[in-house]
């Protein structure tokens, strides 16, 4: 009988932490490694808080590199009058002919709405920009951003719900981000010069320091070292996973009322050299 229940106390012990390990204490996963006396990790390791105040802003990065990944973070944003403030959460390679894949939140004032900007940089090149206005107020709660980065395509959701897709069009000439690998990097700092309403709302430093919080960071990835990738087994359908053509035209559907701005559109920009991925389809 003892015997039995403390069977069941060590598979109890067991069970929690699994979930521990998957629910992913923030502090596990990366170091603070810019402004640190403006930012703080707190709760056990599981909440970390970025600052911006007049001196400078702050940021953290992922311990791992990773050759494909796909990242989660939950993230509450600067509240009030945020306008002039940018919180970025993305994924970067080093060098000049680096490889980005970009989530920003650009600030607004009070009652705006923040923007949300994406981009995708290939070997130091991006000018790939689409730009979103969210459907809840990303001040309030904590909401989930994904990137998901595989060799088929990179999927941008927010609480699960896809906003954008990337297809691999390398083979059709299309720039592919597909053999460096990159670090999570997030950042709150200030770009009062071009931020907000383009640069026409300034920072209201009465209101520093501006908080960012960040919790949960999850990525199912393969981590890249010198001597080759390792990924991470359970689960492996993010490795090949692609979107669906219904997932498609659900995202077309959010798009219609939520995206502000589409580079593939922007035929002032890019003239009649509209770039290659723009006239193909993304499943
Ligand atoms: C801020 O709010 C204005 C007015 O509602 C809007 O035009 C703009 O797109 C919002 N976002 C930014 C980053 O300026």
């Amino acid at each position: 009988m003892a015997q039995v229940h403390l069977t069941m106390f060590l598979a109890s012990i067991l069970a929690i932490s699994l979930i521990a390990a998957a629910s992913g204490a923030i502090q596990d996963s990366v170091k603070i490694s810019w402004g640190e006396d403006r930012a703080e990790i707190s709760e056990n390791g599981e909440l970390l808080t970025l600052k911006l105040d007049q001196g400078s802003g702050s940021g953290f990065q992922s311990n791992d590199e990773y050759l494909f990944a796909e990242v989660s973070i939950s993230l509450k944003l600067v509240a009030g009058n945020s306008a002039g403030t940018v919180t970025a959460f993305y994924l970067s390679s080093i060098g000049d002919e680096h490889d980005e894949i970009d989530f920003e939140f650009l600030g607004n004032a009070s009652g705006s709405p923040y923007t949300v900007h994406t981009n995708v940089f290939d070997k130091g090149v991006g000018n790939r920009e689409q730009q979103f206005y969210l459907w809840f107020d990303p001040t309030m709660d904590f909401h989930t951003y994904t990137i998901l980065w595989n060799k088929k395509n990179i999927i941008f959701s927010v609480d699960g719900t896809v906003i954008r897709v990337y297809k691999n069009n390398a083979a059709k000439g299309a720039g592919y981000p597909s053999d460096q690998p990159m670090r999570v990097y997030s950042s709150l700092w200030n770009a009062e010069d071009w931020a907000t309403q383009g640069g026409k709302v300034k920072t209201d430093w009465s209101k520093a320091p501006f908080r960012a919080f960040y919790r949960n960071y999850i990525a199912n990835a393969c981590v890249w070292s010198a001597g080759g990738t390792a990924c991470s087994s359970v689960p492996t359908s993010w490795m090949d996973y692609e979107i669906t053509s219904q997932e498609v035209s659900k995202m077309k559907e959010l798009q219609k009322t939520y995206m502000v701005y589409n580079y593939c559109e922007d035929k002032n920009r890019f003239g009649q050299t509209m770039p290659v991925e723009c006239g193909l389809a993304l499943n």
